[in-house]
């Protein structure tokens, strides 16, 4: 992670100065079989600051993984065609199912309820470039810690970290899953779990999240709890906390938050352009 966010640092620069030409020639595929604005605009335009030509797939129905084909031969074809693969989809695993398979370097960009392995590192960034340092951290996680895939990946980036600690605000009904609350039970990392957002505001970062309406199978559940959180500007205008979001936000944050300096969310959009084009240079081995 240490040396993640050292490439990153340099590639800010490469981003100012109009990118480079290190992937001439090359040519990646971005593959989003579940919607995606951000990761797939970021990774692309990552791909295209370092000079490769990108191929894409959006949306399952349009490939043949719609008639059947296996992720694992969608894979191997398309590792024919590309030196690197970004995969987005709706079922949790299938990441792990694509990268036993593919001869080139694969990230995953997300896997259904599972796993967002570039968000949480793009976020561990904004957290050090916000706050400038990782140890010591306490951060309040909020909304949909159950479906909330960034959450999960942020909580094992983050609990890499010295001293620290966890705030959890949720419902009962979208408590953060026990593989996360084991890790910090396993790694003795301090964590609260409540429900209400006025016991997390004495924090370093607080980090909102959407209810994740394509995760639930009861629609009259998802309308009972979509906003059950909503931080406004009296909320954080006079603390010293970080605004995190992984957007798309569906009402969870007033819009009278941005105007906020701590109001950091289009800030850690734009940084995932840099993750994004570091990660690619590091499996790539030019960085
Ligand atoms: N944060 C994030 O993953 O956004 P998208 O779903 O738009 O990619």
């Amino acid at each position: 992670m240490d040396a993640i966010l050292k490439v990153t640092e340099d590639m800010e620069k490469v981003y100012s100065a109009g990118g480079n030409e290190m992937f001439k020639g090359k040519v990646f595929a971005n593959l989003f079989y579940e919607p995606s604005t951000r990761t797939r605009l970021s990774f692309d335009a990552a791909m295209k600051h370092l000079g490769a030509s990108v191929i894409t797939a959006d949306g399952l129905q349009f490939s043949s993984l719609y008639k059947g084909e296996t992720i694992e031969d969608t894979i191997t074809v398309i590792c024919q065609y590309s030196d690197a693969i970004v995969m987005r989809h709706p079922e949790q695993g299938s990441a792990d199912t694509a990268a036993a398979v593919a001869t080139v370097p694969f990230i995953n960009a997300g896997d259904g309820p599972g796993q967002h392995p570039t968000q949480a590192i793009l976020d561990m960034y904004t957290i050090f470039k916000e706050r400038g340092t990782l140890d010591g951290i306490h951060i309040t996680m909020v909304g949909d810690l159950k479906y909330g895939r960034t959450v999960h990946s942020l909580s094992f980036l983050l609990g890499l970290y010295k001293d620290v600690s966890f705030t959890l605000v949720s419902p009962p009904e979208l408590k953060m899953p026990e593989k996360v609350t084991s890790f910090f039970d396993e790694k003795g990392i301090a964590y609260t779990e409540v429900e209400s957002i006025e016991e997390g505001l004495d924090s370093d970062v607080i980090y909102m999240t959407r209810v994740q309406k394509e995760r639930f199978e009861d629609e009259a559940e998802y309308e009972r709890l979509k906003l059950k959180y909503i931080l406004k500007a009296d909320h954080v205008r006079d603390r010293d906390i970080t605004v995190m979001h992984p957007l798309p936000r569906v009402g969870e944050i007033d819009t009278d938050v941005d105007a906020l300096p701590n109001a950091a969310y289009f800030r850690q959009v734009r940084n995932g352009v840099v993750v994004r084009m570091a990660l690619l240079a590091m499996l790539l081995g030019k960085a």
